[in-house]
């Protein structure tokens, strides 16, 4: 083990870099622990096989069954004689049952009247919080704070678990590079590293230091794989990746999850270069079992077996079934066509017995590694205590403080940044549909989110300001609004110091499953609105709710001040009016481009160059790829944020002017083998206390296969008193210069790298060594 330096920006660093490792070293799966009661504990293996030797063949079914017993979240089957079933052993998980108590009264039918007793697994989709709903996943990850992250699905197993809920459908992991996508507000944005690091942040969170312990939750990896490259960003849409790029940027974030012990995966709705995600061999079993090693459950996406005839690989349930289980689904979720069709297939030797067996060892390790043999049931008493508890409230108010991105901060009448509001500020317009909105706050997907624990924007200001002082004039509905309307909210705007306009979407019709937009703009009247209250003049603050980048580029113009604010969960009015007020500094850093216009998509920035790249930014040449009516440059980049002080950033300089390729393969998938130092000066220019998300970049250039023309490799947070310069070092394992090649595999090659230490992925002037056989 080599010696490190122990400075806290380092101990970071180690973090960072030992996830890419995860992400992306073929050799990491080999190196994996065997975490004690987790999926890859071999002690649990022969507990699974005595009881599999018990099993009927319809029990072994049984076990791949799985329904909905609770509010749907999809078209169900119209099934509903569960306790019959499960008293059959004809169910092995259900989900949407909300309530110890339900959970309690389905399991004892389990434990009580099925002939072997197996429990039940009581699945929901946590999503960002159970009752402490936090930040939507993508203002959580716009934190680039995956410590933070983890605490959160700490959290929300805590409390899920206490409810019964033993498996959340929760890290979406899909790479997002299309604002159209309603899903994207459910992931960590465009890039696979930090992708991975948030994958490993919530799986450590849900499945804490121990599967078996009763706080924890066993985490669903999804939506396996390809589903965020939907084309025309049409959620359930086909996608078409090569197998190059599937590697390289979708499959990490997956990869790295399995790593850390995600105990299940969800196959995907869509399909993939024509063949479903969930009847697709190559990734279900030759890339997720056969190389990553995987030995959880692969649990379909909700009837996606069924989804596999209007896809048009199955002109009949029993062919759907007979393809997904053999193309290595485990459990069937809603479509119920394992129930109907499998004993025929297993005896007709249309699907053979091993690959049932073998479905069924793996539910049954989930099950042992949860300890729900021993601890079937939750203590009901103890339900409603584990709610809402104060430590989780202040959480969730930090991480939406953390995650709000400060996009631009122009003058205000006094020539200052108009952020933050001076503390005499006395009168404030509270304007437009989300000011004074709860349940929207909660953002998609918050099942057990409450409307009532929200502290809202409203709420939060009347206490900080006075509620005499607030004047709240909504002026639009988010798709409606009337003329008077509109002229009432700018009467208080002219009344008020300053006006904040709280624009933006529908979290629940907008945003999350089937809600993608051809035009994610401001939607209905509201940037009417926004113009009229800008017409009068006064200082105007603009923020965005919403679960994607909204392209807005009039906003962007005229607007002084503009705060991207996500949806931000339960606590987010106080910490928007901490943000606002400067009590805490803006950290929220973009995890995805902003567009200028819809036709930029799909946007992001790790893109390859192309044979005539645009010269200058903006240029006007004709035969280079660029549109004619359009910039080619995001809004604004990947990586991108405001804070109320400012940085500088000295040269980029690295340890070494040549690598070696032989050594940087050897050292592949190897824990803890920096190969190069990177460091930089970054100064705290301004004249406040600060923490700037130091972002690191790389670009190979020479190589087998065209390589991005920036790709993230590190980043480490940094705070910095007014005036204070550190230095700031990332030891960068051989990952960070290796790459898919021709051949599929990932190695280094003789190439050209450039590393660029920055505070965005458009800035920075980068360092180059040469990579050589
Ligand atoms: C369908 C969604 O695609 C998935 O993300 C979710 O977990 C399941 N429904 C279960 O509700």
């Amino acid at each position: 083990m080599p010696k490190f330096r122990k400075t806290p920006c380092f101990l970071v660093l180690v973090i960072v870099t030992s996830l890419l490792s995860a992400a992306q070293a073929q050799a990491g799966s080999a190196a994996r622990a065997a975490a004690p009661g987790g999926v890859n504990d071999r002690s649990l293996d022969a507990k699974v096989e005595a009881l599999l030797h018990k099993m009927t063949l319809d029990e072994k079914i049984g076990q791949l069954v799985q329904y909905s017993a609770g509010q749907p979240t999809g078209p169900g089957t119209g099934r509903t004689d569960y306790n019959d079933m499960i008293a059959k052993g004809e169910i092995g998980a259900l989900f949407n049952v909300t309530g110890a108590k339900e959970v309690n009264a389905y399991q004892h039918i389990a434990m009580e009247k099925s002939r072997l007793h197996i429990p039940i697994v009581f699945g929901l989709d946590v999503i960002h919080g159970f009752r402490t709903e936090f930040p939507i996943p993508l203002g959580l990850a716009s934190t680039w704070d995956p410590a933070l992250v983890e605490k959160a699905a700490r959290v929300a197993a805590r409390e899920a678990s206490a409810s019964g809920i033993r498996w959340t459908f929760s890290p979406m992991v899909d790479i997002a590079r299309d604002a159209r996508w309603g899903r994207m507000a459910e992931g960590a944005g465009e890039d696979p590293f930090l992708g991975s690091a948030m994958a490993v942040a919530y799986v450590r969170g849900y499945q804490g230091t121990r599967l078996d312990a009763p706080d924890s939750i066993a985490a669903c990896v999804k939506h396996y794989v390809g589903y965020g490259a939907a084309e025309g960003g049409r959620d359930y849409n086909s996608t078409e990746i090569s197998e190059h790029t599937l590697r390289q940027f979708y499959l990490p974030p997956f990869h790295a999850a399995v790593d850390a012990g995600t105990a299940t995966i969800m196959s995907a709705f869509n399909s993939l270069n024509g063949v479903p995600s969930s009847a697709n061999p190559f990734t279900l079993t030759q890339v997720l079992r056969k190389e990553w090693g995987f030995r959880g459950v692969v649990d379909s996406d909700w009837t996606s077996v069924a989804e596999l005839i209007p896809h048009g690989i199955a002109n009949d349930g029993a062919t759907a079934a007979r393809k997904a289980l053999l193309a290595g689904v485990d459990v069937d979720m809603v479509s119920s066509l394992y129930h109907d069709h499998m004993a025929k297939l297993v005896k007709s030797g249309e699907v053979p017995q091993a690959n049932i067996d073998e479905a069924v060892r793996r539910v049954l390790r989930v099950k042992f590694a949860l300890g729900l043999f021993d601890h079937p049931y939750t203590d009901e008493k103890s339900e409603a205590a584990a709610m809402l508890q104060p430590e989780s409230l202040s959480l969730a108010r930090s991480a939406a403080e953390r995650s709000f991105v400060l996009l631009k901060n122009a003058a205000g009448t006094s020539g200052a940044p108009l952020l933050p509001l001076s503390a005499d500020t006395h009168t404030v317009a509270l304007i437009g549909p989300l000011g004074d909105d709860g349940p929207n706050m909660l953002g998609s997907w918050a099942g057990m989110g409450k409307g009532e624990d929200v502290v809202s924007l409203r709420a939060a200001l009347a206490k900080r300001i006075g509620a005499d002082n607030l004047l709240v004039a909504k002026g639009v509905g988010i798709l409606d609004g009337k003329d008077e309307d509109i002229a009432a909210a700018v009467d208080a705007a002219k009344k008020a110091d300053v006006a904040l306009v709280v624009l933006g979407e529908n979290a629940g019709e907008m945003t999350g499953e089937a809600a993608s937009r051809s035009n994610p703009g401001l939607p209905g009247r509201q940037q009417e609105l926004l113009q009229a209250v800008i017409a009068t003049g006064k200082p105007v603050v603009l923020v965005l709710c919403s679960g994607r980048p909204l392209i807005a580029p009039w906003a962007f113009e005229h607007v002084p001040a503009v705060l991207a604010a996500w949806f931000p969960g339960i606590q987010g009015g106080p910490a928007l009016v901490n943000v606002l007020f400067g009590e805490t500094t803006p950290t929220g850093r973009l995890v995805v481009s902003w567009p200028r216009s819809v036709g930029q998509e799909p946007l992001y920035y790790n893109a390859s160059s192309t044979g005539r790249p645009q010269g200058a930014p903006g240029g006007e040449e004709k035969y280079v790829s660029r549109y004619i009516d359009e910039l080619n440059s995001p809004q604004f980049p990947f990586g991108f944020g405001l804070s109320y002080t400012s940085y500088q950033y000295g040269a980029t300089e690295i340890s070494a002017k040549q690598l070696k390729v032989p050594s940087l393969n050897a050292s592949l998938g190897v824990k803890a083998s920096p190969v190069l130092t990177a460091t930089a000066s970054v100064t705290n220019s301004g004249k406040r206390a600060g923490e700037e998300v130091v972002q690191l970049y790389v670009r190979l250039q020479g190589t087998s296969v065209a390589q991005p023309v920036r790709a993230l490799k590190g980043f480490q947070r940094v705070t910095l008193a007014p005036g204070e310069t550190k230095k700031v070092t990332f030891d960068l394992g051989p990952e960070a210069f290796a790459m898919w090649n021709e051949k599929n595999q990932f190695a280094a090659e003789p190439s050209r790298a450039t590393v660029w230490i920055s505070s965005d992925s458009a800035s920075g002037s980068g360092a180059t060594f040469e990579i050589v056989p």
